[in-house]
């Protein structure tokens, strides 16, 4: 069902165009990493990056029947640098994200009675705790020079859950059956 009230509706645009550039972001700075000899800090991006389609996929579902266009408004860290700074700038991103705008939007959408809204922020909220606790975990190791440790990285394709090295038996967000988990 279409949302009805018009501040979650701007809202879910809003996270619409915040995840679509994070995707984008998180792709080109997984090239910088590989070109710096970082190829797991690269595959961390890329995971990481599918992870925010599945949360702009979930958004602009949300949105509804509209196709008119709209104006977006979605605050964002734009540029490449090295590796480490980039990663300082998932990191900013990441808990921008976990601890100002989806507390705001998620209240907002259960104050108008937005279910749908609601599951789409709560799943986004929940996936970004992660993100920023990966990516720390690999500027901790690009700051000494070294490439994150990590062997696979897998992205659950309902709530944009990442976990590094196996998927569990179900999502801890979502549900998720294993199976369902995308490898990267
Ligand atoms: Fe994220
Ligand atoms: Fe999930």
């Amino acid at each position: 069902m279409p949302v009805k009230n018009a501040m979650t509706f701007d809202f879910l645009h809003s996270a619409y165009g915040g995840e679509s550039m994070a995707h984008m972001r998180y792709l080109i700075w997984a090239e910088v990493a590989r070109k710096e000899g970082f190829p797991n800090i690269g595959k961390l991006f890329e995971a990481i990056a599918y992870a925010e389609r599945v949360h702009a996929g979930n958004h602009f579902r949300e949105i509804g029947g509209s196709t008119a266009d709209a104006t977006v408004t979605a605050g964002a860290v734009f540029g490449t640098g090295k590796t480490v700074e980039n990663l300082q700038g998932a990191i900013n991103g990441e808990l921008h994200e976990v601890k100002q705008m989806y507390p705001v939007y998620l209240n907002a959408a259960e104050f108008q009675k937005e279910p749908g809204a609601q599951r789409s922020f709560h799943f986004a909220l929940e996936a970004e705790k992660i993100h920023a606790a990966l990516f720390q975990k690999a500027q901790n190791a690009a700051k000494e020079g070294k490439d994150v440790e990590l062997k696979s990285v897998y992205v659950c394709p309902v709530c944009g859950h990442t976990i590094l090295d196996g998927a569990p038996d179900s999502c801890p967000i979502c549900g998720a059956k294993k199976e369902l988990y995308v490898k990267f």
